[in-house]
């Protein structure tokens, strides 16, 4: 039978490639989203809702009418350094929004739920490679409020009859290979973005935030993952919450961590552009380095990533910026 599913913040980065990906797949498609950040085009053939998830009175009718079975939580805010200045916008959007929309889940009957998590809850991991049983310590507001939904989350798996799977996502770049999507928003602040805007000319220069961190070349450590390969785990995460009936949490990253230094190379080299980068102070809540274990992922959800090569995640993320320009956006 067709599954009917609603991804909330589907018109988004991330959710339009899973979007992309379910349609791919058959699924009936229902996209909830206020388009603040997200944009219209990226939906394909999906339905689209425009409304904001504090609206509960649309968001209830648009589970009942379309019998949702299965929901993926994208919409939020995403911004380490912003979630530090307006803690009050990352509780209310991030945590306070997921539990309205977890009682609207137990009050329908919908029993699977996908969360958009993030590797910021482990916060400054003690491990060299965070793994999913690594200490939760957040060290921003926006780490601190997906941690909470996560525990939500935890704890209504036990008192109802619903479960979820919690992804942790690393850092998320590069863009879809069929070259229809990608990053649109324009006020980006992801190092790979900024990266391809300034080799494209968008921008007159690359800042690095921090050169002084007990890390191999003194710039910060992340683990960048290609966002279609991260579609496609979240695509893993719904086949396992209809074959199992059970609630795990899994990292999403490929466990090996690049300095923003070696991004920079990697962006000048295939760009070919040999842009100008300044150093800079370190930037309000960055931990020096956040690399996954990514072997739960892989054994459980038999997660197979097909983009692993920075140089590709880059490659599709300057074709992207390519088309943004042509389009002037
Ligand atoms: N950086 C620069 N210059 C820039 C932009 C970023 O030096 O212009 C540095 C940052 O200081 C950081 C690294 O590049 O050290 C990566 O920064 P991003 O902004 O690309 O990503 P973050 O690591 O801050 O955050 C991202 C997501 C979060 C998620 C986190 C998990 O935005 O949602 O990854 O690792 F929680």
């Amino acid at each position: 039978m067709k599954k009917n599913i609603l991804v909330t913040g589907g018109a988004g980065y991330i959710g339009s490639h899973v979007v992309e990906q379910l349609l791919e797949q058959g699924s009936n498609v229902y996209v909830y989203d206020n388009l603040s950040t997200g944009q219209e085009e990226s939906v394909g053939n999906a339905t689209l809702i425009i409304g904001e998830l504090s609206n509960h009175t649309l968001l209830e009718s648009v589970l009942i009418k379309n019998k949702i079975d299965s929901i993926i939580h994208f919409a939020g805010s995403i911004v380490v350094p912003e979630s530090v200045t307006d803690p009050d916008s990352y509780y209310s959007n991030n945590t306070k929004n997921s539990l309205d929309l977890l009682h609207l889940c137990v009050r329908n009957k919908i029993k699977n739920f996908v969360f958009s998590s993030t590797a910021a809850v482990y916060g400054l991991p003690k491990e060299v490679e965070a793994s999913e049983q690594s200490e939760l310590s957040p060290i921003n507001p926006y780490g601190r409020s997906k941690m909470m939904t996560e525990w939500m989350l935890e704890d209504f798996s036990k008192a109802y009859d619903f479960n979820y799977v919690a992804l942790r996502y690393f850092n998320v770049a590069g863009a879809s290979p069929s070259g229809k999507i990608g990053q649109s928003f324009p006020k980006a602040t992801h190092l790979i973005k900024v990266c391809c805007e300034a080799a494209v000319g968008k921008r007159d220069l690359v800042e690095i935030f921090g050169t002084d961190f007990n890390t191999n070349d003194g710039t910060c450590v992340r683990d960048y993952i290609h966002v279609s390969d991260l579609a496609s785990a979240h695509l893993d995460a719904l086949g396992f919450l209809d074959s199992s009936s059970k609630s795990e949490i899994f990292n999403c990253g490929y466990g090996r961590g690049y300095s923003v230094r070696e991004v920079i190379n990697s962006v000048k080299k295939v760009s070919g552009v040999d842009f100008k980068v300044v150093e800079s102070a370190p930037r309000l809540g960055d931990p020096p380095s956040l690399v996954s274990n990514c072997e739960k992922i892989k054994k459980i959800l038999n997660w197979q990533p097909k983009y692993e090569d920075i140089d590709y995640i880059v490659k599709t993320a300057l074709e992207w910026e390519k088309t943004l320009l042509m389009n002037k956006k």
